[in-house]
């Protein structure tokens, strides 16, 4: 049986703290769950983290979906949270339900992620009232960095404050499970924490969040020479693989790979039989 969100929210109720994480295949899905992750985001940042891409927009419906499979695949017991791409619930209520609805009837997520506030309440409202539970976004969210003018923290002045914690009141009146805070001030995420029911998930939110959310490239040293601010290194899986592929090459060039323990042998009779050729 998976986590549900229920137990999600019980965790904020007896002051657990949430250790999410993102996982965009079916073994890093697997390494994640089984190091005791309860909670899972197949997060549309495999844009840049595992497509290449340069930001979360060109990501599409059909590429999350196949990336939410293999992530369900494998994990049993985690709960799985898939975000929906730019322009895939922000056009039309109707097609936002749809496309909602497939990431629990084809992908096997048990959740969704949307990003945004007041505005996509409405949507979030129906999607819950259908039996689909959503969870928030707010503060930098990244399919509006182009609106925002790059990634910069959100809600460093009052009026920014009051707008985030409209935003995440309405996301719980709408019947967010959860909401993701990125990249705010610590002091306004604490507010935001203490004034909400449902678990509120930082990432560059401090630390009085009730939980946080990490990108595992970042944290595991799998994104290149560059570490975000919010993040840290427990890991430098890099250099470990670059390590690992050299000696390989090596081996290789010195006839030393593949040895006997990783090498086949034919049968006495078989042996014979080749000789003869
Ligand atoms: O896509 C993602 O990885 C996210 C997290 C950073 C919250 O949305």
């Amino acid at each position: 049986m998976r986590i549900t969100i229920k137990d999600v929210q019980e965790m904020k109720r007896i002051a657990k703290k949430i250790a999410m994480m993102t996982a965009y295949d079916h073994t890093s899905a697997r390494i994640v769950e089984e190091s005791g992750i309860p909670v899972i985001l197949v997060g549309d940042s495999l844009g840049q983290v595992v497509l290449g891409y340069d930001s979360t927009i060109p990501v599409t419906l059909d590429e999350m979906l196949h990336h939410t499979k293999a992530v369900v695949r494998g994990t049993g017991r985690a709960l799985i949270v898939a975000d929906m791409p730019f322009l895939t619930y922000q056009v039309d209520e109707a097609q936002a339900l749809l496309n909602a609805g497939r990431f629990l009837k084809e992908g096997g997520a048990q959740a969704v992620k949307l990003e945004g506030g007041s505005q996509i309440a409405p949507t979030v409202r129906r999607m819950t009232t259908i039996g689909i539970p959503v969870m928030g976004h707010i503060g930098l969210t990244p399919q509006s960095v182009y609106q925002f003018g790059g990634y910069r923290v959100q809600g460093k002045t009052r009026s920014e404050a009051e707008g985030l914690l409209e935003d995440a009141i309405a996301l719980e009146e709408a019947g967010a499970f959860s909401v993701v805070l990125e990249l705010i001030p610590s002091a306004v995420a604490s507010v935001i924490t203490q004034r909400l029911s449902i678990p509120t998930v930082g990432i560059g939110a401090g630390v009085h969040c009730d939980g946080q959310i990490q990108v595992l490239n970042d944290i595991l040293g799998l994104s290149g020479s560059f570490t975000p601010r919010h993040a840290k290194r427990y890991a430098n899986l890099e250099e470990n693989m670059q390590n690992a592929l050299q000696e390989y090459i090596s081996d290789v060039a010195l006839m030393q790979f593949p040895t006997d323990q990783q090498s086949y042998f034919q049968n006495k009779e078989t042996s014979v039989e080749l000789n003869n050729l």
